[in-house]
């Protein structure tokens, strides 16, 4: 299937992938890839790294490739100031935007037109230090929100809070130049992902929404998007796409 994908003004398309790919799907991945990304995965230390980075990007080529009408290999990325990877050219109006996210061997991709957005996936891992990482990167509200929380429910929250977190600097395109604790997250059991509070950067929490994403057991991940009416659906990539 390598037919083109159209992409609605209100539509946000969230694609989910393994990157355990075979060895010799590698090498045809590889040949996707421009000189410099190629060169980027040649200075990961670990084979697994590289091979993930390789994958992660051809699928998101082959994807970009779908959804505006080019060939792969021909995609063209430019970088802001803070890293973050956007289409050079843009062939569409409204721009195409996307985010994607990569953990524990799985990787997430959002695209959407116009619609400013940020993803984030983490696979969990219960014996993770949160009380250290949550002391160092949330906010007062979001510690003692976490710690307000009986201790069974709160590496689960931990994690909503990060991904949520993550996912709002990620649609901010400034990576960590926008402070951890400038800013709320909800995070308790059962409470719906939003922007609590945000102070500065002439944002209104009125015009975000965030999205918790259920697409891997094991997993959290979340959706944010500066827009309140959007329609998200749901894919899963395969080697026949
Ligand atoms: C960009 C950043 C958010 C990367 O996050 P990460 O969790 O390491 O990695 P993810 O897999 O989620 O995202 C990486 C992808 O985001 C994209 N990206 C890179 N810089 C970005 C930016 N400034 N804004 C948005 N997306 C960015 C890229 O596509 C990248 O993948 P690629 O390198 O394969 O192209 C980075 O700022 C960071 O290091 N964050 C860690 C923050 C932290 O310590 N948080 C503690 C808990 S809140």
């Amino acid at each position: 299937m390598n037919s083109s994908i159209r992409l609605g003004l209100n539509a946000i398309h969230v694609w989910r992938a393994s990157l355990e790919i075979k060895k010799k799907d590698i090498q045809v991945f590889k040949r996707l890839l421009t000189p410099d990304e190629k060169e980027r995965a040649d200075r990961f230390c670990f084979e697994k790294d590289q091979a993930n980075f390789i994958t992660g990007r051809a699928i998101l080529r082959t994807l970009l490739g779908r959804y505006t009408n080019q060939s792969p290999a021909d995609i063209k990325f430019k970088y802001n100031s803070y890293g973050k990877p956007l289409l050079k050219k843009q062939v569409q109006s409204p721009p195409f935007n996307f985010n994607l996210s990569h953990s524990g061997g799985k990787v997430l991709y959002a695209f959407s037109r116009g619609i400013p957005l940020g993803i984030d996936l983490e696979k969990m891992k219960p014996d993770i230090d949160f009380a250290a990482i949550a002391q160092r990167f949330f906010s007062h509200g979001e510690v003692s929100s976490l710690f307000s929380l009986k201790k069974s429910d709160r590496v689960e929250a931990f994690y909503a809070c990060w991904t949520r977190k993550e996912a709002f600097i990620k649609a901010m395109e400034m990576g960590l130049s926008l402070e951890l604790d400038k800013f709320n997250v909800s995070l308790r059991p059962g409470e719906p992902a939003r922007l609590i509070s945000i102070k500065s950067q002439n944002q209104n929490t009125r015009n975000w929404s965030l999205y918790d994403l259920n697409v891997f057991r094991g997993f959290k991940a979340c959706l944010a998007v500066r827009s309140r009416n959007i329609i998200i659906s749901y894919y899963l990539w395969d080697s026949t796409c």
